[in-house]
């Protein structure tokens, strides 16, 4: 847990000021003298790189807000509007929606490292729970989003995802007609859904807070996968880890500006700079790509509410992961057994977004079905079993003797230790 604030302000205002509100003892605590594991590598930069996602997500939305026009007549326009009067409309709403992918490349890499290291084994099972809550709320709001220019592939898409909720006995029809305000996707659906997406990514900061209040209880899994037990085994987050995380931002954010300068429309889809019609069905719906494993799953099963059952369960199953898992050996580097079945699970996951995207027919479907079969054993068969059965290797004593090895250890140590004296224990 944050060590008790051992912040002094240097001002007279600043002591003034921090003995009515210590925000800034908090800051100091949580994030430059905080204690983190000397092992993180880059996969633990991805928490940071979200963090500035969601800030991005919300500044470039709140611009585009002030020139978007939540009707369905407008709306279509309203966007083009942005794209080509508004200064640097185009490059605003590009951000924005390349920005929905980066965010959901950097959970995705962030949701693997932790089924990797066992970062959702006790005793960080709510800070994960919280994060499967992010993930959820996440896909709501691009969900959402995706309807708002109210092209072809947005109303098409909100079409078929609502009409999921009909599926269910007795109240599917009553939730079909709440989500669309009337009797079918129309002007109604697109101002609720413009309400909703405003609102939900200031309750995903929310829960954002809860979680890294939750990483910051028992503090960061590492790649060992052992707790941290003195003083040699951390690294105060400043500067070791706010520069790491700093270097792996700027090459995410490249990578994100090569997309928007280059290839801004790579990842959307054409169908969508044509206005919504009722009456033209798309020759193919499909949804953006970080939906198709989903969709995948969901047309696998020939039944359609046992499919929406599935498609929700396979992100529900992700809750029960700390229970599911039996292993008490939380990082894969030290389960030979476990870090194969990852990588397949790894190949099935993307296999099922490969599949989202093709037809329903033929061999496209037997494959959906088998790697959807995979998906949900791995969860309810393989890790239970793992757990039993695996002889996993023999952890090291300490994350310092991770890193540094038993012996010849204790001058690296030490050197690291004396450059370090705002390490806490
Ligand atoms: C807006 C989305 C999210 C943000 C801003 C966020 C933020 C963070 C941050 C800053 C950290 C600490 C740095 C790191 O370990 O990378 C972290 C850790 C963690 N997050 Fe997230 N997170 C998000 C979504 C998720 C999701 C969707 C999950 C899982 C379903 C998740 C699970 C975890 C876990 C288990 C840890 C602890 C990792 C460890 O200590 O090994 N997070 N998160």
């Amino acid at each position: 847990m944050s060590a008790p604030s051992t912040y002094v302000p240097k001002s007279a205002v600043g002591k003034w000021f921090e003995s009515r509100l210590p925000i800034m003892g908090l800051l100091h605590s949580s994030f430059i003298v905080f204690p983190n594991p000397r092992n993180l590598n880059y996969w633990w930069t991805f928490g940071g790189i979200l963090s500035f996602m969601l800030v991005a997500q919300i500044v470039t939305g709140v611009v585009l807000a002030m020139h978007y026009t939540p009707n369905a007549k407008l709306a279509f326009d309203s966007v083009e509007h942005i794209m080509r009067d508004v200064n640097y409309g185009w490059l605003i709403r590009y951000l924005h929606a390349n920005g929905a992918s980066m965010f959901f490349i950097a959970v995705y890499v962030h949701i693997f490292r932790g089924m990797y290291y066992g970062s959702y084994k006790a005793p960080r099972e709510i800070l994960w729970i919280l994060g499967v809550i992010i993930f959820l709320l996440m896909m709501a709001t691009a969900f959402m989003g995706y309807v708002l220019p109210w092209g072809q592939m947005s109303f098409w898409g909100a079409t078929v995802i609502t009409n999921l909720f009909s599926a269910f006995p007795v109240v599917g029809e009553t939730i079909v007609t709440y989500l669309w305000g009337g009797y079918s996707v129309d002007n109604p659906t697109l101002n609720r859904f413009f309400s909703l997406h405003y609102l939900l990514p200031f309750m995903i900061a929310g829960v954002v807070v809860l979680h890294i209040w939750a990483l910051h209880v028992p503090g960061s899994n590492n790649p060992a996968g052992i707790e941290k037990k003195t003083e040699k085994d951390t690294l105060p987050f400043h500067p070791y880890f706010t520069v790491k995380d700093a270097l792996a931002l700027v090459v995410f954010v490249m990578m994100y500006i090569w997309f928007v300068s280059y290839i801004p429309n790579f990842l959307g889809h054409a169908d969508n700079y044509i206005e919504a019609n009722p009456a033209v069905t798309p020759a193919h719906i499909v949804p953006e790509w970080y939906f198709l494993p989903f969709y995948a799953i969901l047309r696998a099963i020939p039944d359609k509410l046992l499919g929406v059952l599935a498609m929700f369960g396979s992100i529900a199953v992700l809750a029960f992961l700390p229970w599911l898992d039996t292993s008490r050996v939380k990082s894969a580097t030290y389960r030979p057994l476990y870090r194969q079945f990852f990588w397949l699970f790894v190949i099935a996951a993307v296999g099922l977004g490969w599949l989202g995207a093709k037809p329903p027919e033929g061999g496209y479907v037997l494959a959906s079905r088998i790697l959807t079969a995979y998906y949900f054993a791995h969860f309810l068969i393989v890790l239970p079993l793992l757990g039993l059965f695996e002889t996993p290797r023999r952890l090291p004593g300490s994350i310092a003797e991770a890193v540094l090895g038993k012996g010849g250890s204790a001058a690296a140590v030490a050197a690291g230790a004396a450059q370090s004296p705002n390490t806490k224990g």
